[in-house]
This record gives C-alpha cells, structure tokens and sequence, in this order.
C-alpha cells in the first residue's frame, strides 16, 4: 500500500482544491523513525540503532515547470507555503515547518541545477515534536520530490549524507540518525547506522519483539526551546574529548569517540576520564562513550534473541541519558517507570530528550499489558490530549517516491 485509502483521498482533494488540473502524478513518502539505543551518539561520530516507523509524511504532488515550490497542508493549521528554490533561500519564521522544504531545496541547489519545483497537498502522521523525527522525514520527502521532479539520481549513502547537512538550515548542529534512516529503512528490521561515511548493517527483529512508543505529550520542540539545550550538549562533547586527548594519561590513544570505543577498553576510557574531566563534562564524556559500547552489544542481543538482555541495556540508556546526559524529564521517567512495572523488559526515552517519547520493549505476548498500564497510569490521569498517545512501532521500508 503506497498510502492509507483515507490520507490519499485526502491529499487528492486538497490537491484539487488548491492547485486544479492536471492530477498530480507522484507521491513521495518518508517514514518517521523510533530509536531503539544509541542517543546523543550520532554527531560523535558514534553508531545508533534506530528504525523507521510506519508512519511517515507524503507529498502528493505534480512537477512544474519553473524552480518555485507550492505547499499546502492537510493539517490547516500549518496552512500554505511558496518559495523560490535558489541556493539561498530566506527561511520562514523559525519553528515553521515549511523550512524543512527549503533545507532540502537549498542543498540541493548548491549541487546540482534545480529547474524544476513542484506544486504539493502535504499530510503527516508521525506525531509531531515528539522525538520521532516528523521534521526530518519532511525534509527527506522534500528531497525525493525535487530530485525526481528534475531526473537527478545519487546512491544512497551520499543521499543520507547530503540530507543531514541539508537539516542544518534549521539551525540544529544535529547527526546524521534521522534523514539515514528515513531513507535507509527496511521493513521488519532495525538498523545499527555508522556515520562518516555511513554504513547500515540491517538487523532482523525477532517476531516476537514488540517496541511501544508512548509519547510524554510534552512537546520537543527540536527547532524551538529544546534546540540550545541540543546543541549545548553537542559542544560539551567536543570539548571533553579535547580536554580527554590533551591529558598525559591519554597520550598515544586515538583521537576519536570511535576509534576511542572501539579501540579501547571501556574501564580504561573511564579511568583516565576520572583523572582528565570533571563535573558536567566528565558526565558527557560517560555518556558517550558507555551509549557508544552499548549498540553494538544491544545488535548482538537482537542476533541472538536475547529480549532481556537487549532490554537491560535499554535500562542502562535511560539511566545514563538521565543521570549524565541530563535529557530526560519527570514525565519520561514515569512512562519508562509503568513500562517496565507492567512486564516490559526494558524502556528508555526514544530521540533528543526534553518531553517526546519513550519505547519499550515487551514481548508480544505482554505488550496489551503494557498499553493497558500506561493508558491507566499515565494518559487516565492527565488532561483530555489530541492526537495519538501510544502505538506499537511496525519497522517499516525507507522513503520512496512512486509514480501514480
Ligand atoms: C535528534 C537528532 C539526531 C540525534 C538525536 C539524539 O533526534 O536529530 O541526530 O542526535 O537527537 O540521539
């Protein structure tokens, strides 16, 4: 199924409404992604272990002629949206969603001459602001979109590359974990992702494995307040490796987060870190380099269907994203709480932190046990919420465009 009968009928006659005939003759379809362990590791140049969901963002749309973009969206608050694509585009206010399109146009249009835009009725179901990564699956529709629309082709990992610089017009100093796994997706499997140049090794989920996102409601806003904290924690990193490398003890070590995870012993790294950092770095640097170990043994739990054991390092996560890393929150934590209280194996908050979802992993047979007791414990005792709270995550194929 290219897109649910109700969304496509939708986005056909929001198509017709605003921009008539001709029918539009592509649709473009870019999944959201849960991540399932490897946090804040991405811009260390450190792997993570997401996959991509089965709800996504799609633009119906029709080519033109002229390099303009014309946007309308399903969801009227977010309204219309027109520009020109150039190589330097003037963003829309900051936190509006049509800014996920002109990143895509403008890095595109630094490489490549764009001749053609298109004209687009736009709908989403990813849950917005909830670390789920609805703005970078926008923006990866948009660049499938373009390039189709004026026959450009590249391979995939220069694809995911090109898109995760293109998000920085937003101003995030992000990684590269979200636009790689909106386009590298693959159904029934999560995906351990290295970065610089990236690298997938898809793995496959047992059939028995269910991953529960359940969303805080409080929004995290990753263009909006939450987007300092972000980028603070991104300059932590590199100061403490700086200051880590720059300490005698660590004299002859190698000089990346990576090669430091892979080439040396954990207890060590920390050892020395003792010595070399303190306080709010020291924190950042355990952080990096304990979530780093963490995903290539959580990929040799899912080898091996080791549920509890992929669970437990889901536990260590959280622990250290809260204790060290100083993202969580109240609400994160008591969803990770009930999760874990009512059979999950393990849980932790899913995306950059701050409000946004956590996900736990049950087994099939305990996950309605598990949405029970997050319905009773959290979402019965909270104000009445639009929108979706929690749904079991489908690991889905990557963004595609499809002729109509
Ligand atoms: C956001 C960023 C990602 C990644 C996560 C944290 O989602 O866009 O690149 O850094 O936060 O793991």
């Amino acid at each position: 199924m290219i897109l649910e009968p109700e969304r496509l009928d939708g986005l056909r006659a929001l198509f017709a409404q605003n921009f008539g005939l001709p029918s539009p003759s592509l649709l473009s379809r870019a999944p959201g992604r849960v991540n399932l362990i490897g946090e804040h590791t991405d811009y260390n140049g450190l792997p993570v272990f997401p996959m991509a969901l089965q709800r996504n963002v799609a633009y119906l749309l029709r080519p033109r002629t002229d390099a303009r973009v014309r946007l309308v969206n399903r969801d009227r608050r977010y309204g219309t949206r027109e520009f020109a694509i150039s190589d330097a585009i003037e963003p829309f206010a900051q936190g509006d969603w049509g800014n996920y399109v002109k990143a895509a146009a403008q890095k595109l249009a630094s490489r490549f001459e764009l001749r053609c835009g298109f004209d687009a009725a736009v709908d989403g179901n990813v849950p917005l602001a909830a670390g789920l990564s609805s703005s970078s699956a926008t923006l990866v529709g948009a660049l499938l979109a373009l390039m189709r629309v004026n026959g450009l082709e590249l391979p995939l990992a220069e694809l995911q590359e090109l898109a995760a610089q293109a998000e920085r017009y937003v101003g995030v100093a992000g990684g590269g974990m979200d636009q790689a796994i909106s386009l590298g997706g693959r159904a029934q499997h999560a995906l351990v992702i290295d970065f610089a140049p990236v690298r997938m090794q898809p793995t496959r989920m047992p059939g028995d494995w269910r991953f529960v996102v359940s969303n805080t409601l409080v929004m995290a806003e990753k263009s909006g307040a939450a987007r300092e904290a972000y980028n603070a924690r991104t300059r932590e990193c590199r100061e403490a490796l700086e200051r880590f490398r720059a300490h005698p003890d660590a004299a002859g070590l190698p000089d990346s987060y990576y090669a430091l995870v892979h080439g040396v012993a954990l207890p060590r790294l920390l050892e020395i870190a003792g010595h070399a950092l303190g306080g709010v770095l020291l924190q950042r640097f355990r952080h990096v380099v304990s979530e780093g170990a963490r995903v290539e043994q959580a990929r040799q739990a899912m080898l091996g269907g080791d549920a509890a054991g992929f669970g437990r390092l889901m536990d260590a996560s959280h622990a250290s994203l809260r204790e060290d890393y100083e993202v969580s929150s109240t609400e994160l934590d008591l969803l990770v709480e009930i999760a874990r209280e009512s059979g999950a194996l393990g849980a932790r908050l899913t995306g950059a932190g701050f409000g946004g979802c956590s996900v736990a992993l049950c087994l099939a047979d305990d996950a309605q046990r598990v949405v029970d007791a997050l319905h009773r414990r959290y979402y019965a005792v909270r104000p009445p919420f639009e929108g979706e709270a929690l749904f079991v995550a489908e690991a889905s194929d990557g963004a595609r465009v499809f002729e109509l």
